[in-house]
């Protein structure tokens, strides 16, 4: 059963439910920067968010860690112009801080195929960081063979079309400030 939510930054669209409510989510990232800062307690740490979909999750994540740290980004896409992803994936904007023997954390907003992360950790691996793990708000559990385990992980996440906290349909809904699935 889907419902409309008298929330004006969905357009009117449907959803099934919320999934993630905003005191949800801030409970869960407060929990997991807490989780960070104890795992990397020396050494350096560059938390790069990869964009666009991690830019509110990544925000929040850096407030919560209580150890010193950078932060950059990273932006990533496809190859090719078709519909059906090429499966190869290139830097659309390299950070401009160095990696090298850093401690490197990717932040991303979900994990769904995994194959963005793959690549990008191939790439990542290249640039000698220190230690190099993944941070995901939210993991659908569906992909299979992952060589990169996701070492943090907030929310295991229905195989359904989320919205919100950064997530988008169209480029729509990024702002919504919790999570919805779309009817
Ligand atoms: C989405 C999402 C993840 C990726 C997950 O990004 O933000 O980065 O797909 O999918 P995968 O596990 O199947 O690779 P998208 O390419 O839609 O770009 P965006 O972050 O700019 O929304």
């Amino acid at each position: 059963m889907s419902k409309v939510i008298a929330d004006p930054r969905l357009m009117g669209r449907e959803v099934k439910r919320i999934v993630f409510t905003e005191e949800q989510i801030a409970a869960r990232v407060a929990e997991m920067g807490r989780q960070i800062a104890d795992a990397f307690p020396d050494g350096e740490l560059l938390a790069l968010g990869l964009l666009k979909g991690s830019f509110m999750f990544t925000a929040d994540l850096v407030r919560h860690i209580p150890r010193p740290l950078q932060v950059d980004f990273i932006v990533a896409g496809s190859y090719g112009a078709g519909t059906v992803s090429s499966g190869q994936v290139r830097l659309l904007y390299d950070p401009e801080t160095s990696i090298e023997g850093k401690h490197v954390l990717l932040v991303e907003d979900i994990v769904d195929s995994g194959r963005t992360m793959q690549k990008l950790i191939d790439i990542l691996e290249t640039r000698r960081p220190k230690s190099l793990q993944i941070c995901a708000l939210l993991h659908k559990n569906i992909a299979e063979h992952l060589e990169h385990p996701v070492r943090f992980i907030g929310f295991d996440a229905p195989n359904e079309f989320l919205v919100g906290y950064g997530l988008d349909h169209a480029e729509n809904f990024r702002h919504v400030p919790y999570i919805a699935s779309l009817a």
